[in-house]
């Protein structure tokens, strides 16, 4: 399958693994590369610039076909060394880097000039324009749905991605909610050139992370996703347990007078613990609904197999049969 964001990255399919905290380390972004999609080392989790520049060795040396970083701009005070990481990105010959949170304008010129390839991850039509302008090459739209940080404005992708389609001239990704060929397609005929996945990538052999992690989105179901620091106005959607259910109860219970250091407990340094320990009750962590289409846990390449030759069957059997 060709389409624009094929060409853009240089991949086989127009999958793209979205970067992770604690997930997308080298193991399973070269999955995702050596089975034709476009894996996604997550710069943050990488303590350091110089961690992140031996992580991205690391991933070279498990494929040679290109794979890109993840750089998450967030809105805190003490700002991670953004610099570092991407002179890391640089002198690693990375050739494509997802960015998101924050406008990544200040940092295109360097990137750019580098060779970079740069994809935004919007969860509005706004944002997606604005990335547009300031010279960013795609985006990648992120519906309600998604898990992780879904924006505030609460529109899912069936109406988001053909608004994006309305009005972006670069090419975009459908995130959130995707998990097979059916999804593929349906991003196809909403204007999208491919997918990003993120939720999928986790219940994968290769996903570097705790069995628990895996066997807990296995058995999720669509209902089981909460919305939590919508007060705060950093949304997330997590899966729900324990942890999630208190902090949702003292956000009820202060009201709009809640701090971030009332949920620090809940949110505060959970990835390790349960991505690498399966201590699944430790906080909130990032899920999508999708979990309620995840039943498996196949390799990476298998996932990818499947999900292609489900999209060709669509399209050319189901679809095409359909206008006789
Ligand atoms: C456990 C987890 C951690 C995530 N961490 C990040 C992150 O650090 N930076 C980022 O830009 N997106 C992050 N995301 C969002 C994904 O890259 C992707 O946009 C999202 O998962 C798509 O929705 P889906 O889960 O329905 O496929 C995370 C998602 C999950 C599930």
């Amino acid at each position: 399958m060709k389409t624009r964001i094929t060409e853009l990255f240089g991949i086989e399919h127009p999958i793209i693994q979205g970067g992770m905290h604690f997930v997308g380390l080298a193991e399973l972004a070269a999955a995702v590369s050596n089975a034709g999609g476009l894996g996604i080392i997550t710069g943050l989790t990488q303590k350091t610039p110089e961690l992140l520049a031996r992580e991205i060795a690391r991933c070279r040396e498990m494929t040679d076909k290109p794979f890109g970083v993840n750089l998450t701009f967030l809105p805190t005070v003490s700002s991670p060394d953004y610099p570092g990481y991407i002179k890391a990105i640089i002198d690693g010959g990375v050739k494509a880097v997802e960015t998101a949170g924050n406008n990544p304008q200040k940092w295109l010129p360097v990137l750019k000039e580098a060779g970079i390839k740069v994809i935004h991850k919007c969860t509005s039509v706004r944002h997606s324009l604005k990335a547009e302008a300031i010279g960013c090459d795609a985006v990648s739209v992120d519906g309600f749905e998604c898990g992780g940080h879904p924006g505030e404005d609460d529109i899912p992708n069936f109406i988001l991605l053909p608004r994006a389609a309305e009005e972006l001239k670069i090419p975009f990704v459908a995130s959130g909610g995707m998990a097979d060929g059916r999804s593929l397609v349906a991003a196809l005929a909403l204007g999208a050139e491919g997918m990003n996945m993120g939720t999928r990538f986790i219940a994968t052999k290769e996903a570097p992370v705790h069995e628990n992690v895996k066997q807990a989105i296995v058995a999720a179901s669509e209902l089981d996703t909460r919305l939590v620091m919508r007060p705060l106005r950093n949304t997330e959607r997590v899966l729900t347990n324990e942890a999630v259910e208190r902090l949702l109860q003292k956000e009820r219970e202060l009201g709009a007078s809640i701090k971030f250091e009332d949920i620090i407990e809940e949110v505060a340094g959970v990835y390790p613990r349960i991505m690498q320990k399966g201590e699944m009750e430790a906080g909130a962590w990032s899920c999508g609904m999708v979990a309620g289409l995840i039943h498996d846990v196949p390799t990476v390449k298998e996932l990818i197999d499947g999900i292609m030759a489900q999209a060709e069957g669509l399209i050319r059997q189901r679809l095409a049969g359909m206008l006789g």
